[in-house]
């Protein structure tokens, strides 16, 4: 093992190894980890090239582990002044290997086209990201819209029903509260991913009403075995505590998304998963009801008629059930390009956002990590969508105000947008 002394605190264990003439195992093995971490950064970061090209880099990444090691294994360490180490020498390294990756299939900057969109950029595979900036409303359907044509994948990885946005298609209404609207897109899969809290009844409606409209996604949806799902007492829920802030409500949509990420975080949530094993579900069903019902005295749940429904629905959510995270992974090491939608916008993140007037999720990027399962690696572009002037739905502190008198820019903006 290595151990620190208090004379050199900074001086990677390695090289005190060194310094104490001790060049037994632990400093071989050390070294050939050196050669191997560097070969190893090469092929991750040019992973996503062809295989002969990656076996390629990796030699060369070896080699540079190579010279690193024959230079840490010259016997001239000076022991009294800590010395350049290796590690400093792989961090540099890792620097140059990180911008040549962005450069070779990094993520999308203007200065590449002036005139392309990102989802025109086809260079190489990747998930891409367009974010709400501001309060919401800033436009993100119409951008995913565009967008979604060219991507094999459209994912949701946040929030509920509480979204929404509406796509004309030649002269067809499409809305959408809970499907990524890249399911218009016949050739791409969606994925609702574990961050998204699923109120199964609006879900299928939305499902029902695409199939009425003539879209055909069979075999194109699925949702993760870990969103926890919306029940109809968490909207009411969501109603009652409203109702209980008085003038100092949030504004709300009402749909349950802060009652059931409440009761994920509490971990008695229930998630789409469980719907496989039918006795479970029942039993927690029942307990999360009867504890609401606790806590909301005026609060009438029927159970039995609750677990009727989702055990006649249960066959058809289950189909389209799926690990979404291996399922993005493994799209993501096909060469897949990915698109994540996001929903409401940075300002209402429930950590970045102007609390307590926010969401319950976080539609900031952080959640596209933890909300579908992707490696931090694995992000291309990362998009905020921004309008020419801010607004938002519901309450809280919004300390600007459009003047709207004839002739004024701010009356130009409201009507243009
Ligand atoms: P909730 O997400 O329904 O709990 O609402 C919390 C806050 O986020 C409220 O101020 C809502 O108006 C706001 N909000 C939620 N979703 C959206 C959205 O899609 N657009 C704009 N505001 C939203």
């Amino acid at each position: 093992g290595q151990s620190s002394t208090t004379q050199h605190p900074l001086v990677p264990a390695s090289q005190l190894l060194d310094c104490q003439s001790d060049l037994g195992r632990g400093v071989f093995i050390q070294k050939v980890s050196i050669a191997v971490r560097i070969s190893l950064m090469f092929r991750q970061a040019f992973a996503r090239s062809s295989p002969a090209f990656v076996a390629g880099v990796s030699a060369v990444g070896g080699a540079i582990g190579g010279v690193a090691w024959s230079s840490h294994n010259e016997p001239t360490t000076n022991c009294d002044s800590p010395p350049k180490s290796v590690f400093d020498m792989l961090y540099d390294i890792s620097r140059s290997v990180s911008r040549i990756e962005s450069l070779l299939a990094g993520p999308y900057t203007p200065s590449q086209s002036s005139t392309s969109l990102p989802g025109e950029d086809k260079r190489s595979p990747g998930i891409d990201v367009v974010l709400g900036a501001q309060w919401g409303d800033e436009g993100k359907g119409k951008l995913v819209d565009i967008l979604s044509q060219d991507y094999d994948v459209c994912a949701r990885v946040a929030g509920g029903s509480n979204a929404g946005h509406t796509i004309v298609v030649e002269g067809k209404k499409y809305k959408f509260h809970l499907l990524p609207s890249g399911v218009l897109n016949e050739k791409a899969t969606c994925v609702i991913g574990n961050g998204v809290v699923i109120h199964v009844p609006a879900f299928l409606n939305e499902l029902d009403t695409l199939s009425a409209s003539g879209v055909d996604y069979t075999g194109r949806v699925f949702i993760s075995d870990r969103a926890h799902m919306v029940f109809d007492f968490h909207q009411e829920v969501d109603g009652r505590q409203e109702a209980k802030l008085g003038r100092h409500k949030i504004g709300t949509t009402k749909k349950g998304i802060g009652p059931a990420y409440a009761s994920k975080i509490s971990r008695n949530g229930l998630r789409v998963g469980d719907l496989l094993d039918w006795e479970y579900f029942e039993r927690r069903f029942r307990s999360l009801a009867e504890s609401h019902m606790r806590h909301y005295p005026d609060l009438k749940i029927d159970i039995d008629a609750q677990l009727a429904f989702y055990k006649s629905v249960a066959p058809r959510v289950k189909d389209m059930t799926i690990d979404t995270i291996e399922y993005t992974n493994k799209q993501f090491s096909d060469g897949k390009r990915i698109l994540v939608e996001g929903a409401n916008a940075t300002m209402l993140d429930i950590d970045f956002g102007t609390y307590p007037f926010v969401t319950s999720s976080n539609p900031s990027v952080g959640s596209v990590l933890t909300g579908l399962g992707v490696s931090p690696m694995k992000l291309r572009g990362i998009y905020g969508t921004v309008k020419a002037y801010c607004t938002r739905v519901g309450e809280g502190p919004f300390p600007t105000e459009l003047d709207l008198s004839e002739g004024s820019p701010g009356l130009h903006f409201s009507q243009v947008g």
